[in-house]
């Protein structure tokens, strides 16, 4: 019988363009809303049947363990497993996506390693619990594009992604983790999720960023500027280099910033570098199984 074939996927990074957090639940866990958004940054998963158990080799811009903890052979070992299938696999990973930033890179990569196996074996399995199974984004990146994530981030009502969507990626030199971030969250800090619910309903309408950005919000932004002075002044950099909005992604360190103009963008993207933050300068995307 013929070889599988190997399998290339982007795996995009994600920011949320809204992040309220609910409360905490008995399960330990926050309840939480949030707007997920897929923007053109991605790593490369490569992903080819063959060989002996599983294997894994990771290159590019920022270092991450190829041991068991790495979520890409969890999910591996979680959908084969599922597929009942008994196939040596090799993961070939180039990051690009800085880590303990709050851009999803881990989960990217993790929903990529499924999508990549869903389409060489083809087994009749659900990847959505797969997903929820190995972390609370990790179902939004088998949708990517535009979502609404409700639950502790699972819960998915996807929209069209809005047409303008010029932003600006730069993280200050700390690396927070997610952990640790709701760790330090209080009852003060949480909220009922109307800003967040609003700016989904107005987007998916075909509304586009720059006209909500009174909307865009995030519970984290407060307690982790108080701790972090760093991402204060990044926030402060970015509104002064004209952005509508500047917020951090997830629980932080990476701030984005929207901008209505590609030109004033690119503008920021380059005083940050100048000022020597790790940026990106770039679009939302929409992606769908066939675009990648
Ligand atoms: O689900 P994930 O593994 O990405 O979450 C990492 C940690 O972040 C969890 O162990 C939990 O402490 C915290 N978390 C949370 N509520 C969420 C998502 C994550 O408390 N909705």
């Amino acid at each position: 019988m013929a070889q599988p074939p190997t399998v290339s996927i982007k795996a995009y990074a994600k920011v949320n363009l809204g992040l309220q957090i609910l409360g905490k639940r008995d399960d330990g866990y926050h309840d939480l809303v949030t707007v997920f958004q897929t923007v053109d940054l991605a790593d490369k998963l490569t992903v080819s049947p063959g060989g002996c158990g599983l294997q894994m080799t990771v290159s590019g811009d920022f270092a991450v363990p190829a041991d068991g903890d790495n979520l890409c052979l969890q999910a591996a070992r979680a959908y084969l497993q599922a597929a009942g299938a008994d196939l040596g696999v090799s993961i070939s990973l180039h990051k690009r996506i800085p880590v303990g930033a709050g851009l999803g890179g881990g989960s990217s990569d993790a929903a990529a390693t499924l999508r990549a196996l869903h389409r060489i074996i083809g087994a009749e399995v659900d990847l959505h619990p797969l997903a929820a199974s190995l972390g609370s984004d990790v179902a939004f990146f088998l949708l990517g594009g535009t979502a609404l994530g409700e639950g502790r981030g699972e819960r998915l009502t996807p929209c069209p992604t809005p047409a303008i969507g010029h932003i600006v990626l730069a993280k200050p030199q700390l690396s927070i983790s997610t952990r640790e971030a709701y760790s330090f969250l209080g009852p003060d800090d949480f909220s009922d999720g109307t800003h967040t619910r609003r700016l989904f309903e107005r987007l998916r309408r075909g509304e586009a960023v720059p006209d909500c950005c009174h909307l865009v919000t995030n519970d984290f932004q407060r307690p982790v500027e108080r701790r972090w002075p760093a991402v204060r002044s990044l926030r402060e950099a970015m509104m002064s280099a004209g952005a509508c909005a500047s917020m951090l992604s997830g629980s932080g360190s990476c701030m984005f910033a929207i901008f209505a103009e590609a030109a004033d963008a690119s503008r920021c993207a380059e005083m940050l570098a100048a000022e020597g933050y790790w940026q990106h300068g770039g679009n939302m995307v929409h992606y769908g199984p066939d675009q990648e």
